[in-house]
């Protein structure tokens, strides 16, 4: 870590959490000189689902809830970068705290529960932007108290596809009570039928990516896989946060309510993200994340089936300059193993990951 990255960290970790991330944001806002940037490399560019991606890595959705920053973020080496979950309105989320490091293990617990300014004013930001190069991704989710939380997805299709790179279904937050159960059959053929629909009534047509809990059964991976091919979905994010406690070091915060990230999560999501890899086939587009905090843990998912990753908690651990050090570790690894293309690496690992245990 660069030393002032290093001063930077220092100084956000004597924070409580949500205060530390408020002023990374804003650090990021006033274009503080955080960060180094990407090296751009042929070898590592991506296409896929009609998007040509500079390189593989993405921020993850949860870092900027509310479309603030995501110029600076790509500035920071990110191939393309999420921002949400937005839902159409505003809401103040579960009481804090709401967000625990847990620092020994290199992971963080959250139960934000969907904070943010709503549809309105992610919009606005996100108009001023239209025209500017860079993927931006856009996450979209409904209202806790929503008496009809399809319709919120379909407004958020709505009202984003004019701007977004991709749209994200959300569905695996474990902070909004009952979410989570979207992902059942029966449920999510409803739910991305009405986004389908919604889609093609917009005046734009983005990619449309699901995204996936790490906490699924066989099943209903199997389950989730039919509805993808059968409503003709354009890929698949695997994972958001897990309830799983399972080989923790940390002794504070460990039982606290909320989602699991970071290191401990990347075995799981990538073996569930191989499972995936599987039941999908080679052509529907997969998007990895979970624990990535190294050049190694990226390349990890490709090889276990994905075609982009991105990462949120690495960074918290790292600071700003981890995605500019990963992408150039990517570039050096193309040049050694003499791959033509990153995406040539993809798949290698998939049968070794769809074998270990998920529950
Ligand atoms: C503080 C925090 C807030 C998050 N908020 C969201 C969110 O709003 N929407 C979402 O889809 N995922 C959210 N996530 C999940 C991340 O996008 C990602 O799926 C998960 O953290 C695993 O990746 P990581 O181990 O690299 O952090 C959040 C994660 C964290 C740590």
């Amino acid at each position: 870590m660069r030393v002032l990255d290093r001063i930077g960290q220092k100084l956000l970790f004597s924070f409580d959490p949500e205060t530390a991330h408020g002023m990374s944001i804003a650090a990021l806002r006033c274009g503080l000189p955080v960060g180094a940037g990407a090296p751009r490399d042929p070898r590592l560019t991506i296409s896929r689902c009609g998007l040509d991606f500079p390189n593989p890595l993405g921020m993850a959705a949860g870092y900027d809830k509310n479309a603030e920053v995501p110029d600076a973020l790509l500035g920071l080496g990110f191939g393309f970068a999420e921002v949400g979950t937005i839902t159409p309105l505003p809401q103040p989320g579960n009481p804090k705290p709401r967000i625990f490091r847990l620092t020994a293990d290199e992971a963080v617990i959250n139960r934000l529960g969907f904070n943010n300014q709503g549809h309105a004013a992610a919009e606005k930001r996100l108009a001023a932007r239209k025209g500017r190069p860079g993927i931006v991704g856009v996450n979209i989710g409904a209202n806790k108290d929503s008496a009809d939380r399809i319709a919120d997805y379909e407004r958020g299709v709505a009202r984003f596809a004019p701007y977004a790179g991709y749209l994200t279904v959300n569905i695996s937050s474990p902070n909004t009570p009952g979410l989570r159960n979207m992902q059942a059959r029966e449920q999510l053929g409803e739910l991305l039928s009405r986004v389908m629909a919604a889609r093609a009534a917009a005046p734009a047509q983005p990619p449309i990516f699901l995204k996936i809990a790490p906490d699924l059964v066989e099943a209903e991976l199997e389950d989730i896989a039919a509805e993808i091919a059968e409503k003709k979905i354009d890929g698949v994010i695997v994972s958001n946060t897990t309830l799983a406690r399972t080989g923790l070091r940390s002794s504070g915060s460990v039982n606290e309510t909320g989602g699991l990230s970071g290191k401990p999560l990347f075995e799981r999501s990538t073996a569930v993200l191989a499972r995936m890899r599987k039941l999908l086939g080679p052509k529907i587009a997969i998007i990895g994340v979970g624990g990535v905090d190294s050049t190694e843990t990226a390349l990890e998912k490709i090889r276990a089936g994905a075609d982009l990753v991105q990462l949120y908690t690495g960074m918290i651990y790292a600071g700003p300059a981890l995605p500019g050090r990963i992408v150039a570790g990517m570039a050096r690894i193309v040049e050694k193993e003499r791959v033509g293309s990153i995406r040539d690496l993809r798949d290698s690992a998939c049968e070794r990951w769809a074998a270990k245990p998920i529950s």
